[in-house]
């Protein structure tokens, strides 16, 4: 049957072949027209089978068999393949919706012609697979250090070949690279196997190809450093910062072993899951644990941890304020806290040094102690004074030290102590005049305050019109209304008690009286107008002191001393009486004066004023001169050109100064002895008497003048007072340093005209030496009128000097004046104008 069929095809193709025109021979023909079709599993197929004969409608049972010989059915749902019939003409279109594997096979189709003839024709589906990837993923991620397959699995029929390229280089098996139907073996992987990856797959016999780019990216298990214990302070912030590395960057979880709290859901803490840094804000005492750091990603994970102690500032939370009677053992307490357990010292605070652990040096009643609780973090200083005396009483400091901070807190020793009168006890008497209430004070020094009583005769004195008792302590006043009652006058007790003691005081009230009499007058200085007395006054009752000493003065001829003149002096100051007459004879008369009133006049005294006469020598005034200088004294002018005299207006001796008059020589030292030279002087200045100082000027440096200073009235000149002066040195110097910018251009443009002038003059004699030419020449051959213009050039300039000469008012004394000021570094000048310091 088989090898009819064969042989009836191979008839039919041998007959097809050798005659162009067979069509009448009837067959079926199927589209598309080949043998054997191929197609990739999946997509869709039709095939369709068409009669090739000359009457189509004679066609019948025309179906298509399946690679089983069953016949396909026009079944639409199932995945298996379908037929439908055409219906404009006779066919049968197989249809496969998805292709499968298993659909491979011959397919025919078979009809029957004039319901006779059998006629068919097959055709062959082979199935390929087209390249599909299984398994491989575009992005991988291989862990370092581990072995890792980079998956690329493909599927294709007929088999593929699949190849790796990296970086457009084919990869090699090797050691590291073993390829395999899964995809590329890496052993160890290391970071530089990071990169993108082809994994290309070919089937030969169809010439598909197909690419898969794969990207890989290495990752590496975090890794962290090692973290060191860390001291952190309470209240503070504070931060710590784990670190590692890892790819991707890992993220940080920490972990408070104590607690097993994870801080990024935790109030006080922040953690940043990125960098793994801890903040801690306000630090509490409990933070004080160990801590994990966690960091993770896709390769592992890592973890370490860190010891956090917490360190706490000092706190003193006792330190009592203690009261002890003198002569006992006190002690004053510090208790503080901290972690480090603190040092406890105390310092008295009127002290500037702590005091030292046990006994101290200077005074061995005074011991420090202190006892520590490492667990709980407490210290307690102990100051204990045995004998505590008045001394000790005072403010104390207690001072808690750690590392971290130190604490200071005050606390008061009071020494408790009976009354003492100690301030008081050498008070003067209580004195009262003219019925005026004697006032006793009576003030007890005590801790507690003491309770004052007093007592008159022994026996307590109560409120009376006569005793008035005002406070009972620690303050208390008696206040007696004596009213010149002999009894009244007498000692007073004042009793003060408190728990520790009493004490008493004895205050006396006594009736005071004016002063006594003058004891002694002399006269110490006479001019003839001025007196000047040294007195003694009369002794003085204790606590009750001398006011004044009152002189009353009358010329001889008059006899009523209610009329008198008269002058009050405080006491010690200077007992001057002026505007006197001159050769008037006074009658002076003294007494002294206290509280309570002016005591007997007394130590008359008759003095005849001497007539009038030159006044008396001034008196020169020198800062650093000393009253007993010696004769070789010199005082120095801090100026190098001027010096400012000054003096004491003298006594005119009864008739009035009109002037002063100065004179000043140069001085030189010879042997140690000065010599004034007589031909280096001045002229005589005169000074107005309205004016008790002078200006030096136009001096030399660095040299000594005698100075003399005269007053001058009617009658005549006084003897002279006299300093000699040192001038300051450097003013030459000085002067071209300090004139500066000033100096130095018009001394350029003095020079730029003194050398064109000394061109035109050398020129101008040349020329006259030469050819009697020039201005010389014409000048010399000139009329008088021209000499006559020198001179007056010339006394134009000395008019100064010369006016200066003659006039006895120094104003004009220099033209140009240069002021110099010596401020202790520099000397300043500067220009001054004409008679500035004129005494006129
Ligand atoms: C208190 O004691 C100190 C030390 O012994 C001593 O120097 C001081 O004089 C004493 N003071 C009094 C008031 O006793
Ligand atoms: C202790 O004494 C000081 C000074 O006298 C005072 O300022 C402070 O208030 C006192 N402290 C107590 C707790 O009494
Ligand atoms: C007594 O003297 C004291 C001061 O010593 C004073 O405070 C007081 O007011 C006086 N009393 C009278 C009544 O004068
Ligand atoms: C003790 O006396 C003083 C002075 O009068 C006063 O200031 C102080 O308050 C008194 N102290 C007591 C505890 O009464
Ligand atoms: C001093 O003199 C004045 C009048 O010049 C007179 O009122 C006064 O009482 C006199 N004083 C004495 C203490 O003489
Ligand atoms: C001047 O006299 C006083 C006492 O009057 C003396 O202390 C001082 O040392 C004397 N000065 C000179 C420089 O002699």
């Amino acid at each position: 049957m088989r090898s009819t069929t064969f042989l009836l095809c191979l008839a039919t193709l041998t007959f097809a072949t050798l005659t162009a025109k067979a069509d009448d021979q009837p067959k079926l023909e199927i589209l598309p027209k080949s043998s054997v079709i191929t197609k990739a599993i999946g997509l869709s197929l039709a095939l369709t089978c068409k009669p090739n004969v000359q009457n189509p409608s004679l066609i019948t049972q025309l179906e298509w068999r399946d690679p089983k010989n069953r016949k396909i059915d026009t079944n639409t749902d199932s995945s298996s393949p379908y037929v439908q019939q055409l219906t404009s003409e006779p066919g049968a279109v197989l249809i496969f919706t998805k292709l499968t594997e298993d659909q491979a096979g011959d397919y025919t189709c078979s009809a029957k012609y004039a319901n006779t003839e059998a006629i068919e024709a097959t055709i062959k589906v082979d199935t390929i697979i087209d390249i599909t990837w299984v398994d491989a993923p575009e992005s991988q991620f291989p862990v370092l250090g581990k072995d890792y397959r980079i998956r690329c699995e493909v599927q294709a029929k007929p088999a593929p070949i699949v190849e790796w390229v990296r970086n457009k280089v084919a990869i090699i098996s090797s050691d590291r690279y073993v390829t395999d139907n899964k995809g590329l073996l890496i052993k160890n992987v290391r970071e530089s196997d990071d990169g993108l990856y082809t994994c290309r797959a070919v089937v030969v016999s169809t010439g598909n190809v197909k690419e898969r780019n794969i990207k890989v990216e290495v990752q590496v298990p975090p890794q962290l450093n090692e973290l060191k214990e860390i001291s952190i302070i309470e209240g503070e912030q504070a931060s710590v910062q784990c670190s590692g590395s890892g790819k991707p960057p890992p993220e940080y979880t920490w972990i408070k072993e104590k607690t097993r709290e994870n801080l990024a859901t935790t109030d006080r803490f922040d953690v940043k899951k990125n960098t793994g840094l801890l903040i801690i804000n306000k630090v509490e005492y409990n933070d004080n644990s160990v801590y994990k750091c966690i960091a993770e990603n896709q390769a592992g994970r890592a973890e370490t941890t860190v010891k956090i102690n917490v360190l706490i500032k000092p706190k003193i939370f006792e330190f009592i304020n203690i009261t002890s009677p003198i002569d006992t053992e006190t002690k004053i307490i510090c208790k503080a806290f901290g972690r480090p357990t603190p040092r406890v010292s105390f310092r008295k605070l009127s002290l500037k040094d702590a005091y030292t652990i046990g006994p101290q040096k200077e005074d061995k009643r005074i011991v420090v102690e202190q006892s520590n609780d490492p667990a709980k973090g407490e210290t307690y200083g102990i100051l204990s004074i045995s004998r505590v005396n008045r001394t000790d009483d005072g403010l104390y400091e207690c001072i808690a030290e750690n590392e971290v901070d130190a604490a200071y807190k005050n606390g008061h020793i009071t020494v408790e102590f009976p009354p003492t009168f100690e301030k008081t006890k050498h008070y003067p008497p209580v004195w009262t005049w003219d019925n005026r209430p004697g006032n006793l004070s009576c003030i007890a020094e005590s801790i507690p305050n003491a309770t004052i009583i007093w007592r008159l005769g022994g026996v307590e004195i109560q409120n009376s019109p006569n005793m008035k008792i005002i406070n009972n302590g620690p303050q208390s006043n008696l206040i007696v209304s004596a009213y010149s009652e002999k009894k009244f006058f007498t000692k007073y007790e004042c009793i003060a008690k408190n728990r520790l003691g009493d004490a008493t005081h004895f205050i006396e009230l006594k009736q005071a009286v004016v002063p006594g009499n003058i004891q002694q007058v002399t006269r110490a200085d006479l001019t003839a107008t001025t007196v000047k007395f040294n007195i003694v006054g009369p002794p003085v009752l204790h606590g009750l002191p001398l006011r004044a000493i009152i002189v009353q003065y009358q010329t001889e001829r008059e006899r009523i001393w209610d009329t008198a003149m008269n002058r009050t002096w405080s006491i010690d100051a200077p007992y001057i009486v002026e505007n006197l007459v001159p050769q008037e004879t006074y009658t002076f008369r003294f007494a002294a004066k206290n509280d309570v009133g002016i005591g007997h006049f007394g130590a008359q005294e008759l003095i005849t004023m001497p007539r009038r006469s030159v006044p008396a020598e001034p008196k020169i005034l020198v800062s650093n001169l000393h009253e007993n200088s010696t004769r070789d004294f010199v005082a120095n002018s801090p100026y190098a050109d001027h010096f400012e005299l000054r003096w004491n207006v003298p006594s005119d001796n009864g008739d009035p100064i009109d002037s002063y008059l100065i004179k000043y020589c140069v001085s030189h030292r010879v042997n140690g002895e000065w010599r004034d030279s007589t031909a280096e002087c001045s002229t005589e200045i005169t000074q107005s008497f309205e004016y008790t100082h002078y200006e030096l000027n136009q001096l030399s440096a660095d040299t000594t003048y005698k100075i003399e200073l005269r007053a001058h009235n009617a009658i005549g000149t006084s003897s002279p007072a006299e300093i000699r002066v040192k001038t300051a040195r450097g003013l030459d110097t000085a002067i071209s340093n300090h004139e500066g910018p000033a100096i130095s251009s018009a001394m350029i443009i003095g020079i730029v005209v003194g050398a064109v002038l000394l061109i035109l003059i050398v020129v101008d004699i040349t020329c006259f030496c030469v050819n009697r030419a020039g201005i010389i020449a014409m000048l010399c051959y000139r009329s008088k009128s021209v000499d006559e213009e020198d001179p007056k050039l010339g006394s134009e300039e000395k008019e100064p000097l010369n006016t200066n000469q003659n006039s006895t008012q120094p104003i004009n004394y220099e033209k140009r004046n240069i002021s110099v000021e010596f401020d202790g570094k520099q000397v300043h000048t500067k220009p001054v104008e004409i008679g500035r310091h004129s005494a006129v």
